[in-house]
């Protein structure tokens, strides 16, 4: 044989020897490709198995094949860090002693670092902690916009703006994913209350579904690739969003082509027909008849369980219906689970310490520091105030399904006296809020007046207050199922922080919380600093901001309106929020948070993408590459930014765009890139930034697709949307 034919010999033994090391059947092998394992397993599963595959089996798993090898999937919240394992049936923790995790600051706080990278960070690390802990699918990240400062779970979500929410969400699934479990993108869509979540039908227009409620969504699926996306509890067009064609299979699965797992929200079913036919693929936590809540449901009648096999066998449905879900269902077993080099995972690792404080001290906002109040060195003053409950309760845990048994959690106290030390630090309540609860509001039985009195007198002695208040995770608070009854902060603490200025000016507000809140005390109170719930870290990373060992750099991922009315949603009425009970009609339509105060001209209290820092940026003129542009092009932007200040620094600049005459209503302008840009002190950098002409479209109801519109857009460099920096106009060509 020639040197030729002795190749192709060995090529072929050794493909030989490969295929017979492989005896087993394809679906087994993890060479293969995913669509080929697929086939393979769907054609040696009975009837029975595929139905199976399709339904809860307990709280949070559902069947695999154990016949075939095929494991079951594991889902577990949340969005924040890995939940405590539950009774197989039950909410209620089963009591296990090595399921306390990492908690990661709630994604607000992600979202206000502006900064993809910490998204990445934040992903891989919660993912490694999901994979140790063996979850196929970690639900969550959310992404529902907000819509208004009452939603109860608006801090578990990434904001107002439906642009920085998907340059967020998208290297936080990569990251996820990178692990070898699944995201699973919630919750789709248009969940934005939590009063009659259940049940809501929510009115809109195409344009504000498609520019406001959809592309974060649209981005999670199309550039994160997602695993798996969870329909939300509410209806959309009168129809339960869980088993909602539009959505699901014309929207989800035909324009963006998404191959991943739909599965409902615990309890989001409520008939056969529309779950089997309307794009649902696994059926989670459904209660059968509504009267019964949990416990001795018979998995079994779900809606996708014998009701379905029962349709099938009768021949009311095709079984092609049946082998979608579990060809998905199978897809998503492959490229995770079944995954060849899956990694293996960390669990509560210094790595993700590190991780959970870096987020923190990135996505804390300095929103007031008049006369320098901050920082406060270790060692500026000797009697140091911190007040306000939240300064040593939990927030980690409550909330609802995001709640978190947790490793450790560094208060703020504990994070202010290792740093400032025990003799400098006194600390009184202020106020108290009651014990956590979920379902009903807990009032608290401690004395108001003699909390109040305590705290004035503490304050009254020291050379600086902290006050740290905030709201919590209780009912009716920043807490899944309800939403907040008051604008204001609650249990008094508008009236205790009045109390503590009289006796001592030199007072920091730090507010816990996962939305707005007015501040009627705003004039009198000279540094503000908004923290949200940060986590497992969040006393650290408060300190080092306090102190200054970190520069604040976190910009606001949603508006804090003076006023309540002064929301565009809450400012159309009660048909518009919260709805009549049984609809509800997003009348803003697409002038959703600083779209509305910069079209209408109503001055926030704090605008969308403001955060101060504790040196000072300045910048130059923004320029662009050319002055006319194709519809397929890219804008090219830059701008010098310079730290005039004296201490090394972060700024998340921003660029937004307008479009003067346009053929539709636009708002005033809209986020369309922004840069976290680190500078030492005195240090000066070009700043470069892309806008794809595609993305100034608007969505065209006539053409039902995106339009861009040949003409001027003015694009402009930005600290914050109420704080443009300068201008420039470009054209688009008419094509
Ligand atoms: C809840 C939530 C959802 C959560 C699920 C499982 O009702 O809406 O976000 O993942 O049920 O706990």
């Amino acid at each position: 044989m020639n040197k030729l034919q002795i190749i192709m010999f060995c090529q072929l033994i050794v493909g030989f020897q490969s295929t017979a090391q492989n005896t087993g059947p394809v679906y087994l092998d993890s060479s293969q490709p995913i669509e080929k394992r697929v086939e393979s397993a769907l054609s040696l599963m009975t009837l029975k198995e595929k139905v199976d595959m399709c339904h809860a089996q307990s709280k949070f798993s559902s069947k695999g094949v154990p016949r075939l090898g095929i494991p079951e999937i594991w889902t577990d919240d949340g969005p924040h860090g890995i939940r405590e394992e539950v009774f197989w049936d039950d909410w209620s923790g089963a009591q296990w002693t090595n399921d306390s995790c990492t908690a990661f600051p709630a994604l607000t706080c992600l979202a206000a670092t502006f900064n993809p990278d910490m998204a990445l960070l934040y992903g891989k690390s919660i993912g490694e902690e999901a994979r140790y802990r063996n979850k196929t699918v970690l639900l969550g990240p959310g992404v529902n916009i907000y819509r208004t400062p009452m939603n109860g779970r608006n801090f578990e979500y990434m904001g107002e703006d439906p642009y920085l929410s998907s340059r967020i969400v998208v290297p936080y699934i990569q990251g996820v994913q990178q692990n070898g479990v699944s995201a699973c993108v919630k919750h789709f869509a248009l969940n934005n209350q939590e009063l009659w979540r259940d049940h809501i039908n929510v009115v809109l227009s195409d344009r504000a579904l498609n520019e406001i409620y959809l592309p974060a969504f649209k981005a999670a699926v199309e550039e994160g690739k997602v695993g798996a996306i969870m329909g939300s509890y509410n209806q959309f067009n009168g129809v339960h969003c869980c088993t909602n064609d539009l959505l699901l299979n014309q929207i989800l699965k035909k324009d963006w082509k998404f191959e991943g797992v739909v599965i409902s929200d615990w309890g989001g079913v409520h008939e056969t027909d529309k779950a089997v036919r309307n794009g649902l693929d696994l059926e989670m936590g459904t209660s059968i008849d509504g009267l019964t809540n949990n416990g001795g449901i018979p998995y079994s009648e779900y809606y996708l369980a014998n009701p379905f096999l029962k349709g099938i066998e009768s021949g009311k449905y095709m079984e092609a219906l049946l082998n979608d879900k579990v060809s998905r269902i199978l897809r998503l077993i492959f490229r995770f689970t079944m995954s060849q080099n899956r990694p293996y995972g960390k669990f509560i690792s210094p790595e993700h310490s590190e991780a959970a404080r870096k987020i923190a001290e990135e996505g804390i906002v300095l929103l007031k520091n008049d006369k320098q109040s901050l920082p406060v060195p270790v060692g500026k003053y000797k009697r140091i105030a911190v007040i306000g409950e939240n300064a040593t309760r939990s927030v980690t845990l409550g909330g609802g399904s995001s709640s978190l048994k947790v490793a450790y959690e560094v208060t703020p106290l504990a994070g202010l006296v290792a740093l400032y030390g025990k003799k400098s630090v006194v600390y009184s309540q202020g106020y108290a809020s009651g014990s956590v609860s979920y379902d009903r509001e807990e009032q608290s039985h401690a004395n108001t007046d003699s909390l109040v009195h305590a705290a004035v007198e503490t304050a009254r002695g020291a050379e600086i207050v902290f006050y740290i208040g905030g709201l919590n995770k209780n009912r009716f608070q920043d807490c899944e199922g309800g939403d907040r009854k008051t604008y204001n902060l609650p249990f008094g603490q508008d009236k205790l922080i009045e109390a503590l200025l009289k006796v001592n000016r030199n007072l920091t507000v730090i507010l816990l919380s996962g939305n707005a809140v007015a501040m009627p005390w705003i004039d009198k109170v000279p540094a503000i600093v908004q923290s949200w719930y940060l986590g497992s870290e969040a006393g650290n990373a408060i300190a080092d901001v306090l102190t200054g060992a970190v520069n604040p750099s976190g910009k606001l991922p949603f508006s804090f309106p003076k006023k309540l009315e002064d929301n565009a949603a809450i400012s159309f009425g009660k048909l518009s929020y919260p709805g009549d009970s049984i609809n509800e009609c997003y009348k803003e339509d697409i002038l959703v948070g600083y779209r509305w105060f910069d079209t209408k001209h109503i001055a926030p209290l704090f605008a969308f993408g403001f955060g101060l820092s504790y040196t000072n940026f300045e910048y130059g003129k923004i320029t662009t590459d050319k002055k006319t542009y194709n519809k397929d092009e890219t804008i090219k932007v830059s701008f010098t930014l310079k730290n005039i200040g004296k201490v090394d620094g972060a700024e998340a600049v921003q660029v937004y765009v307008s479009q003067p005459k346009a053929s539709v209503l636009r708002p005033a302008k809209e986020l369309k890139a922004f840069k976290k840009v680190f500078l030492k002190a005195g240090e000066s950098q070009s700043v470069e930034l892309e806008v794809k002409v595609k993305d100034l479209a608007f969505y065209n109801e006539k053409t039902h697709g995106w339009s861009v519109e040949p003409g001027q857009f003015v694009l402009h460099n930005a600290a914050s949307s109420a704080e443009v920096k300068s201008s420039v106009s470009i054209q688009v060509k008419k094509e």
